[in-house]
């Protein structure tokens, strides 16, 4: 039967609405793990007056949050990686130095499936803690075959184990392994796209993923990955301009990408061809602050082109050991000027779109019924506290 849920305002994120879509006083019908209808309460439909009423006590009501750029599931930590760079080593140093992500690769492939999902649970824990109900992790701490497939795994098996919706990326061009130390063709061909090939084939791929970067992929490493991806019918995104400008974001674009993330070097052309394919510009302000990284993404630019933006926590041992949707969101403001609203819909309806998701991040009929209820009077208080969660209660699938 449908249930009747009385909130004091709800954010419906609304398609095309560039605020909050805030609506006072309002009321939601849930029925079989859908909106089946959101407005006013005054303006409820006679048919839904004698269904069970579920009163939210003043609460406000969003899209549950949904965190598209995660690397959470890996094995070790980079503590010292951490000292050392406030010793003033560059990220980029490390790395060269067989450390960042290749000391993670080392751990990685160390770790036993279940050690994987072990380790990764806290981290999905917190996520959810913080209203989130939709996460996409990555591979990419393999850079073998079969660690790369025991990552997808583990990112598959805690959809099972905990009330959460896991969409995977996988990261097969994400660093150059020790083996292949100059030889990056050779791994893309050798490793990384047959791996592709096996994760795809086991149906443990829900986008192509790739590090375009001096320290990683060429573009045209990444080019032979995203054409491999296409002709798995797999779409695409990209790690790309963090560091430089390799033109990253114009080549995922030109492959139609759901998304391009970091961003802080893009230029003009590579906003205007995000612009022209429909690419979200996924903004990952944990990793701008762990790195200390001066250059912000093109923000101003982003939005006067109409790029749409998501916001993610990066959530990963090295660059962004932040599982926090919330800091990420007020990271996004306070670091690159977002607006409150811009960060909500960053996490909500972009991030859904950054991952090619169109049944959710929004409140709407017809749409899953995964919301999240705050203890809040105004959706800007989400990214207004640092270290504070206002979250009440999870609503996933229209279960309260
Ligand atoms: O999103 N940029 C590359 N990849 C990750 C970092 C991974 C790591 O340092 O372990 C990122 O920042
Ligand atoms: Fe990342």
């Amino acid at each position: 039967m449908p249930e009747v849920l009385i909130a004091c305002d709800a954010a419906t994120l609304a398609a095309g609405d560039s605020g909050y879509g805030l609506i006072r006083d309002a009321a939601l019908v849930l029925d079989q793990g859908r909106i089946a209808w959101v407005g006013p309460r005054a303006d409820l439909p006679s048919d839904y007056a004698a269904m069970p009423r579920h009163d939210l006590g003043g609460r406000l009501v969003t899209p549950a949050l949904i965190d598209c750029h995660t690397h959470l599931v890996h094995a070790g930590n980079r503590a010292t990686e951490f000292e050392m760079r406030l010793q003033g080593a560059s990220y980029e140093e490390v790395a060269r130095a067989g450390g960042g992500i290749l000391s993670t690769v080392r751990a990685t492939r160390a770790a036993s499936p279940e050690g994987l999902v072990a380790t990764a649970l806290p981290f999905v824990d917190a996520l959810i803690a913080e209203g989130v109900a939709t996460i996409e992790i990555k591979s990419g701490y393999g850079l073998d075959r079969d660690t790369e497939l025991r990552m997808l795994r583990a990112a598959r098996q805690i959809a099972a184990l905990r009330p959460i919706a896991v969409r995977t990326s996988f990261l097969g061009a994400h660093a150059i392994p020790p083996d292949y130390a100059s030889r990056a063709d050779a791994y893309i061909d050798e490793v990384c796209i047959p791996t592709l090939h096996s994760a795809h084939a086991e149906g443990l791929v829900d986008a192509v993923d790739g590090f375009c970067e001096g320290i990683a992929f060429s573009p045209d490493q990444i080019a032979r990955v995203f054409e491999a991806a296409r002709l798995c019918g797999l779409p695409v995104k990209l790690h790309a301009e963090q560091l430089s400008n390799l033109g990253g974001a114009a080549l995922a674009a030109g492959f139609g990408a759901l998304s391009a993330d970091h961003l802080e070097y893009l230029d003009a052309a590579g906003v205007q061809a995000m612009a022209a394919a429909g690419t979200v510009a996924v903004i990952l302000p944990g990793a701008f602050y762990t790195l200390r990284e001066t250059q912000a993404p093109p923000i101003a630019l982003l939005r006067a082109h109409g790029v749409r933006m998501a916001v993610a926590s990066d959530m990963n041992p090295g660059s962004s050991p932040m599982a926090s949707i919330l800091l990420a969101m007020n990271m996004a403001c306070t670091l690159f000027r977002l607006t409150p609203a811009e960060a909500l819909a960053g996490v909500t309806r972009n991030a859904a779109r950054a991952l090619g998701l169109f049944d959710r991040g929004v409140i709407a009929a017809g749409l899953r019924a995964d919301l999240a209820v705050w203890t809040c009077q105004h959706p800007a208080e989400l990214s207004y506290r640092i270290g504070f969660n206002p979250l009440h209660q999870r609503i996933i699938g229209g279960e309260l």
